[in-house]
């Protein structure tokens, strides 16, 4: 695969941390629904959010790229994301950052698309709001769709003409050519098929492996978060139950409210 990210950004990389968390709480009409005391996330990692419907992942996602802006809702703490204070910052830094830094992959990603507007026209519009047009432009849709495994005809097509696992595809294909260092991704799989679901899986663990890549995903499959995870954080009510190493948590957790979500994982003997 070719690297299609701004080779700019890569003095910028190495150890330093992509994002870091610090004490986040998130209240809405005074009620907290979302809290992570500590996160750090690096080029090539991935952290996983898990926990019950309701428990504050998504939430905490959208804290992340400060899109938390309504008037009942406070958020403190401290949130980096490539060195922006996203609690502090304007609304063109996090224009800025949104997209070409950290692009949001959501689980229905034809809901997010323009319906009104092919494809082509719909990532050119992206790409000419942060400064690409024209010949580079172009070369950087050629090689985030050769990345994706899309074909260009794609581009003639509008968002209800193509299937799930497409869009899915497109949608990071948007993030590549963006050049984001993060893709956060919140139940990118759950609404495809399982073959499709780990071709979307392996194409993340590619882009990671290969273009250093980090990954933000929030999921109910626990199966799938012990394969890809590096760190796994638990949630609960607008709380972090636990979190560490995916491997500690998934198979010696601490606390009794992991070992229940992992207790009503399904399995095929279960199903007997
Ligand atoms: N705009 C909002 N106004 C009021 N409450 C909200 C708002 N957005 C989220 N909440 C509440 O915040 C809590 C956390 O919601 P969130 O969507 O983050 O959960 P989640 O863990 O992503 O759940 P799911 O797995 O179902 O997607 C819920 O109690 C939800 O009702
Ligand atoms: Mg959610």
């Amino acid at each position: 695969m070719i690297p299609v990210r701004n080779t700019q950004n890569d003095g910028q990389r190495g150890a330093a941390a992509l994002v870091e968390v610090r004490d986040l709480k998130v209240t809405i009409s005074g009620r907290q629904v979302a809290s992570l005391p500590d996160l750090n996330l690096g080029p090539g990692e991935c952290v996983a959010l898990v926990g019950e419907s309701g428990s504050g992942k998504t939430t905490s996602l959208l804290a992340l790229l400060g899109l938390l802006r309504a008037s009942d809702c406070a958020v403190s703490g401290s949130v980096r994301v490539c060195d922006v204070d996203v609690l502090a910052a304007s609304p063109n830094q996090l224009r800025s950052l949104r997209g070409a830094r950290i692009a949001l992959v959501m689980q229905s990603p034809q809901g997010s698309l323009n319906p009104t507007m092919r494809l082509g026209v719909l990532l050119r519009h992206a790409l000419t709001l942060h400064g690409i047009k024209g010949r580079p432009a172009l070369s950087r849709i050629k090689l985030a769709l050769d990345s994706v495994r899309l074909q260009e005809s794609i581009l003639r097509r509008y968002p209800h003409e193509i299937s799930g696992g497409q869009a899915q595809r497109f949608g990071i294909a948007l993030a590549l050519a963006l050049g984001a260092d993060i893709i956060a991704a919140d139940e990118p799989t759950s609404a495809l098929d399982v073959t499709v679901q780990a071709e979307i899986m392996a194409l993340l663990q590619q882009l990671r492996q290969q273009q250093g890549m980090a990954l933000l995903l929030v999921s109910h499959d626990l199966a799938l978060v012990s394969t890809v995870a590096d760190r796994v954080i638990v949630m609960r009510d607008g709380q972090v139950v636990e979190s560490g190493p995916a491997q500690q948590v998934l198979q010696n957790p601490a606390e009794p409210y992991t070992r229940e979500l992992l207790a009503a994982v399904p399995t095929l003997e279960g199903a007997k």
